[in-house]
């Protein structure tokens, strides 16, 4: 694998670094050594301020900044600006990236998929998401494409044990605190990957010059019931407090087995990326 000239050599731009993947990359980019700016949007916990879907400013930042990277984590997951973000925001970060000669690595999701192939999921299969959230991450999927002919589109699962509890392990220790009343689906299969093994990997990913579609998650699928009892088995919890509940019977529709193949990404990658029981009996976790 070539390392790409400008990636390897300048700066690195971590949209969403206010963010629980943002954070991390930023984190690790510093420790390496290297030059590395973060935007927030809300949570002015990084170094600067952008709307992804402000073009302009978009493109005023990838002027000032000149990164020879871009990590682009920015995304919402609801509400009435998500489509907006997630594929407009994507858009503009693409054009900006492209215009300035920078190499962009685009976070993406497993929830493009519809869930219903029962085997994992390689990057050629045909992604159909079934809800609004899906929707909007593949049409920034696309916009990037085509915005950036160098751009490396990275879908991903279920991001966890971070040096604070991700969203899903929160929901783990409300639930078996009592703080909550949370019921984890046993017929949703996902492909945890530890924050800090997706950050290295992007890092190293924004080092080279693959291109297209990667999926890089985590090598061992787990139900959203098997994965909330390791969390609370790790806490020192009673895993049996937490309640089943099914995915399918909730109201907005979820992909029920979005499992990941990512065995092209393990190929081209020195980083290893390990899977939820190796993660969750490590003692060098300071979050767990
Ligand atoms: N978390 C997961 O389990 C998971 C699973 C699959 C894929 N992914 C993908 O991984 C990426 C990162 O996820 P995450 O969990 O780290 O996200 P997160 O913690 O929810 O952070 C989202 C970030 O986006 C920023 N943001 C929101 N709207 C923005 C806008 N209009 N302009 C600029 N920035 C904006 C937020 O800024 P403020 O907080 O400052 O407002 C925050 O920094 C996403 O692309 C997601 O699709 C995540």
């Amino acid at each position: 694998m070539q390392a790409s000239d400008t990636g390897a050599q300048a700066g690195i731009l971590v949209t969403g670094a206010s963010g629980y993947l943002g954070r991390e990359l930023l984190a690790q980019a510093r420790a390496a050594g290297r030059a590395a700016t973060g935007t927030h949007l809300t949570n002015a916990t990084a170094d600067v301020s952008l709307d992804v879907c402000d073009r302009a400013a978009v493109d005023d930042l990838m002027a000032r900044v000149r990164p020879g990277a871009v990590v682009h984590t920015a995304y919402l997951q609801g509400g009435d600006r998500m489509r907006r973000v997630n594929a407009d925001g994507a858009a503009h970060v693409a054009a900006a990236a492209a215009r300035h000669g920078a190499r962009l690595i685009h976070l993406s999701t497993d929830f493009v998929f519809d869930g219903e192939l029962a085997r994992p999921y390689r990057e050629d299969d045909p992604p159909r998401p079934v809800n609004e959230y899906g929707a909007s991450k593949l049409d920034g999927e696309r916009a990037v494409l085509e915005a950036h002919g160098g751009a490396l589109v990275v879908r991903t699962s279920l991001i966890y044990a971070g040096a604070e509890p991700a969203p899903a392990e929160r929901m783990v220790l409300d639930a078996v605190s009592g703080r909550a009343d949370l019921a984890f689906f046993e017929d949703e299969l996902r492909s945890p990957v530890a924050r800090g093994d997706l950050a290295a990997a992007l890092l190293e990913l924004a080092e080279l010059s693959q291109r297209g579609v990667l999926h890089l998650a985590g090598p061992e699928p787990v139900s959203r019931l098997e994965f909330a009892r390791l969390i609370a088995a790790r806490h020192g919890a009673d895993p049996t407090r937490l309640r089943a509940g099914r995915s399918a019977a909730q109201a907005v529709r979820r992909p029920l087995d979005c499992v990941l193949d990512s065995s092209r990404a393990y190929r081209l990658l020195q980083t290893p990326v390990r899977g939820v029981r190796a993660v969750l009996t490590s003692h060098h976790n300071a979050a767990l």
